[in-house]
């Protein structure tokens, strides 16, 4: 996720012209005069980020841009454009696959090379911990998952990873998913002209409420509205200025998670008073975890205290309102411009649906997973669309990676997209082609040239729920409309989405 508003931008326009004039042209000048162009440094004896690697680690070659500015109006000139890979590709060509800059009022290695985001992931917090922007990081709040090092981020993971991959939770989302897109898809079917449904909105929505539940135990209802009007007002300060005077957006966005916070730890007490009383009664029986909440209380540690369960739950609602609906929204896309790959999609969603109804069964979360063409649309939906463009680090002293140095300090961007669109890793890289995912790419998926959810210890631990949440809806969809897209485009900065929210023109099927 790359950011604005937080660097060293220049100061507030309010000044006297003549003083404005005067710095605009000592910029000039020092640019004309001055750009700082990094040449590998020689080789220095540094200790190595990859298990005991220690040798000749160099500084790569890169420019650090304008003075205070450094390379970020470049960087984000190129992510409002139809490529944002652009930035990463000039620079490639000039230095390398990893470069130096300048970003976000910090020198920054920037790596479009796939073992040295790989070693990048990998490595502990010795080496790196998550750089993320002040207002997120004002925001997310110290316990967040996002920010954790060492034990504790490792005991929350674990205990997410287990519970989002457990065949429990993901027969019980399935369910919720067929229930709530069934309503949802009720209403597409108004008779008279084809309705137009935007399907960013509509899978926020599906997707928000379901994540919720498994997450914190709510259900429908006027609670859950509320939350979902908080959580906006709570997101839209993310990527905001630094600023949290009243009338600021992270002002109101903290007041919107506070009373977020106060509704979730209210749930948390009455669950931790549930579990005294089942505990007390000799004939009470032991029920499973039915939601995040009830996972981290059963763990039992101290350190999982209230607030740091109602911030983390916070935090994991984002991929709910977020990262989820756009990757249905990009499939839409992506097939709706790829009739081929559509019908192949329909085909095998039909197939599975005549199966399963001919024998008077339903649809199981396996049966989701194991639609080989499906799930390679979703892969290529990921490959392509890059939801989340790259993750930021910041070296926590000299660290080396395959022959690179990275001073304690710099921040380091792995850059997902210039990889997943490499023609070097992936034939014809900007042509969505499901297909390319019939042949076995193990070289490719565990070398980090592919790594839409990220890797090492902070990989995604919602990855197969996302993958999950996406084929059921384009397998209501596809077996139940047929529809005609409107023109749209993806926007990528600062997040990516569509920006019409995707609307398609729907029809039942007869
Ligand atoms: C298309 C959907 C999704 C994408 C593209 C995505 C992508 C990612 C990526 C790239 C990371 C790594 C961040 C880093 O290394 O700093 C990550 C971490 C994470 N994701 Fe997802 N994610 C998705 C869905 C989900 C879902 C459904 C959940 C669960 C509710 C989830 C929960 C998390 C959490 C808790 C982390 C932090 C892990 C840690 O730092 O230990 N994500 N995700």
């Amino acid at each position: 996720m790359m950011w604005p508003g937080d660097g060293p931008w220049p100061a507030s326009a309010a000044g006297p012209v003549t003083a404005a004039a005067l710095l605009a042209a000592a910029v000039i000048i020092v640019r004309l005069f001055f750009v700082p162009r990094l040449q590998p440094s020689s080789g220095t004896k540094r200790r190595g980020a990859e298990s005991g690697a220690s040798g000749s680690a160099r500084l790569p070659a890169g420019s650090l841009g304008w003075p205070l500015l450094g390379e970020t109006p470049a960087f984000i000139l190129a992510a409002y454009s139809a490529r944002p890979e652009s930035f990463v590709e000039r620079r490639r060509l000039l230095y390398g696959k990893v470069f130096a800059t300048h970003l976000w009022g910090s020198p920054a290695v920037v790596s479009s090379d796939p073992e040295v985001s790989r070693a990048v992931l990998q490595a502990d917090a010795s080496a790196f911990v998550p750089w993320y922007p002040r207002s997120l990081m004002e925001l997310m709040g110290r316990s967040s998952i996002l920010v954790l090092g060492g034990g504790l981020q490792r005991r929350v993971h674990g205990l997410a990873g287990a519970f989002f991959k457990s065949p429990h939770l993901k027969a019980r989302v399935t369910a919720d998913m067929h229930r709530r897109v069934a309503r949802a898809m009720a209403a597409w079917r108004r008779p008279g002209a084809a309705p137009v449904v935007r399907v960013q909105d509509e899978a926020k929505s599906i997707v928000f409420e379901i994540l919720v539940r498994a997450l914190i135990g709510l259900d429908e209802g006027h609670e859950m509205q509320y939350l979902r009007q908080q959580f906006k007002e709570f997101i839209a300060g993310l990527i905001s200025l630094p600023v949290k005077l009243p009338g600021t957006q992270l002002y109101r966005s903290l007041k919107a998670k506070k009373r977020m916070t106060n509704l979730i730890q209210k749930i948390i007490q009455e669950k931790r008073k549930r579990r005294i009383a089942e505990c007390e009664d000799p004939h009470g029986t032991h029920h499973p975890p039915r939601d995040m909440i009830d996972v981290l209380l059963g763990n039992g540690s101290d350190e999982l205290t209230d607030e740091l369960i109602s911030d983390n739950m916070i935090d994991f609602m984002i991929p709910a309102e977020d990262s989820v609906p756009v990757l249905i929204t990009l499939a839409v896309k992506y097939l709706s411009e790829c009739p081929q790959a559509l019908q192949q999609l329909e085909e095998e969603n039909m197939e599975l649906k005549r199966r399963k109804s001919g024998v008077g069964e339903t649809l199981e979360w396996t049966d989701y997973m194991s639609l080989t063409f499906t799930q390679h649309v979703i892969t290529e939906t990921l490959r392509m669309g890059n939801i989340i463009n790259g993750i930021m680090r910041k070296a926590v002293r000299d660290v080396e990676v395959r022959g690179h140095l990275i001073p304690k300090g710099w921040r380091v961007l792995v850059y997902f997209r210039a990889v997943h669109l490499d023609a070097a890793v992936h034939d014809d890289p900007h042509a969505f082609n499901p297909w390319r995912w019939n042949k076995e790419r193990a070289d490719v998926m565990t070398g980090g040239g592919f790594t839409p959810f990220g890797g090492g210890q902070r990989l995604c631990p919602g990855l197969d729920l996302a993958r999950l949440e996406a084929s059921i809806f384009l397998h209501h969809l596809v077996t139940n409309f047929r529809w005609v897209a409107e023109e749209d485009a993806v926007v990528n900065f600062p997040t990516v989405r569509l920006r019409r929210g995707m609307p398609i023109a729907v029809t039942p099927r007869t």
